[in-house]
């Protein structure tokens, strides 16, 4: 099975740890959408989109590939949010979208990432070391169980 994660992570890298674990557990092509043109997805099952959490939701270039991407109806989607504050589902928003545009979403994974935006920078940033080996554990499992929902 096929398996692609498209991602933006540009604070820290912290997303892009998450998914190169991820990508490395089940053999997923990863795509930063910041650098990169997504390929064409029809060949593809399962598809990750993933970023740190920017104002309360994903980054822009996710949110704008869940809005314009050729999803067929074989596609499985997850998404994955790396955050400063980790008390909301900030996939929310790409989530809402996807299922309106009748994308079948299996689930979400989240965990802290180091944060030095705004008045955290001068406290030295939040999340120091994270993701750290747990969150990264974690990411695996969440992905194999996502690998096995979509066959
Ligand atoms: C401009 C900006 C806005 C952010 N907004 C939020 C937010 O609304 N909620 C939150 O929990 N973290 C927020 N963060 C923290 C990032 O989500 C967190 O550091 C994340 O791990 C960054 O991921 P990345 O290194 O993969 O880009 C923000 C960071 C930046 C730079």
């Amino acid at each position: 099975m096929r398996s692609i994660i498209l991602y933006a992570s540009p604070h820290h890298g912290n997303t892009k740890k998450v998914v190169e674990r991820m990508a490395k557990k089940i053999g997923a092509k990863t795509v930063d959408l910041e650098k990169e043109a997504p390929p064409d997805l029809s060949g593809y099952r399962l598809i990750g989109l993933a970023s740190g959490t920017y104002f309360g939701t994903l980054h822009q270039s996710v949110v704008k590939f869940a809005q314009e991407a050729a999803f067929i109806p074989e596609h499985r989607v997850f998404l994955a949010d790396t955050c400063g504050m980790g008390y909301k589902d900030y996939t929310y928003q790409v989530r809402k979208l996807l299922e309106e545009r009748g994308v079948v979403c299996l689930g979400r994974y989240q965990c802290p990432g180091y944060d030095t935006y705004g008045p955290w920078k001068f406290l030295g940033g939040i999340r120091k070391g994270r993701p750290n080996e747990h969150d990264l554990r974690m990411a695996e499992q969440f992905i194999q169980r996502m690998w096995k929902e979509a066959k």
